[in-house]
């Protein structure tokens, strides 16, 4: 197969819609990454992510959708006070998990009673999500254990030959992954940090959300036990001063504000902006690759707001 990348036009984005129901996979933008799609209602396409990806079958999926009767169809129950958070950051980077419906196959939920659902606010994948008139099952766009892909290019570099064609939006806007909220609960419970901050969304609900460590009924989202986010590059996350590097190795230094340290011949920073940090870090981790470096030293910040998510990707990066 040769993976086409496409301008997110009218006649490709049908092109796409057509392709994903007939069961193919298609790469496309959200505000947060790239995603890998497929018709959530079609076993045998949804087999076909798991394939590509290397994704393991126990990792469920998230299912996006682009309006309320999408999700009438997929869940059995929309627990109380779940309505305002869907008001307030609907569509966008909040994904929430519900009751499944007896619609929503297996292999989506790896088995489980509850499904994952976002409404994502990217033009392009609302279009096509219209376009195709399903519910469209969709992952991250990268290799199983890599960064999530924030280009289309950082998409065909992991998945060429793989998938039919991919829409090429640009860079994404935000840079990490959606959050994700169990609300089947009493409490609501974060399983994933992400675009949308813990803040924000206890703010939205008068309520605190439970840390998935301190909800110890709740399983932690399946998919955050197994090795992510990692470079070929050994990841080493410092606070304070930055640590002498062994110089016999090829280092870089990511830092939040520009420093000048001359030990480390590459460098990079983001202006102080955590927002530029979400949006360019899984990238940066390609580049140093590229580069062949063997440690990135990279800068922590303070773990609230999106530097939750920041900092939650970085130490798994540095754990594989
Ligand atoms: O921003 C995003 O969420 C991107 C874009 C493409 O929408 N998607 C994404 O999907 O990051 P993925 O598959 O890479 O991560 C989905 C996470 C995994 O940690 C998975 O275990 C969890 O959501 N998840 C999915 N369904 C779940 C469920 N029913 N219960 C608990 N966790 C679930
Ligand atoms: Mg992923």
């Amino acid at each position: 197969m040769n993976s086409q990348v496409l301008p997110p036009n009218e006649e490709n984005i049908a092109r796409a819609a057509q392709a994903l129901r007939a069961g193919e996979l298609v790469a496309f933008p959200t505000e947060t990454v790239y995603g890998l799609g497929a018709n959530a209602l079609d076993t045998k396409a949804v087999q076909k992510i798991f394939l590509a990806k290397g994704r393991p079958s126990d990792n469920p999926l998230i299912v996006h959708i682009a309006s309320y009767q999408m999700l009438d169809a997929l869940v059995t129950e929309i627990p109380g006070d779940t309505v305002k958070l869907m008001q307030a950051l609907w569509p966008g980077p909040l994904t929430l998990v519900f009751p499944k419906s007896a619609a929503v196959p297996s292999v989506i939920t790896a088995g489980g009673e509850t499904v994952a659902i976002r409404w994502p606010s990217h033009q392009v994948a609302q279009d096509l999500i219209r376009s195709a008139g399903i519910p469209i099952a969709a992952p991250s766009a990268n290799l199983s254990g890599k960064p999530s892909p924030t280009t289309a290019e950082h998409v065909l570099e992991d998945l060429h030959g793989k998938v039919e064609s991919i829409l090429d939006g640009g860079p994404t806007e935000i840079g990490v992954e959606s959050t994700v909220l169990d609300v089947t609960g009493k409490n609501p419970v974060l399983l994933r940090a992400g675009g949308v901050s813990t803040q924000e969304i206890e703010c939205i609900l008068g309520k605190r959300v439970l840390q998935k460590n301190d909800a110890s009924k709740v399983a932690r989202s399946p998919g955050m036990k197994y090795r992510h986010y990692a470079p070929q590059a050994k990841v080493r996350i410092f606070t304070g001063n930055v640590p002498e590097p062994d110089s016999a190795l090829k280092n870089a230094l990511v830092t939040l504000d520009a420093l000048e340290d001359t030990r480390f011949p590459l460098r990079s920073h983001f202006s102080g902006s955590e927002q530029r940090m979400a949006r360019e870090i899984f990238g940066l981790l390609r580049e140093l690759d590229k580069q062949q470096v063997d440690v990135v030293y990279i800068q922590a910040v303070e773990p609230t707001g999106l530097g939750q998510a920041i900092m939650d990707r970085l130490n798994r990066a540095a754990e594989g």
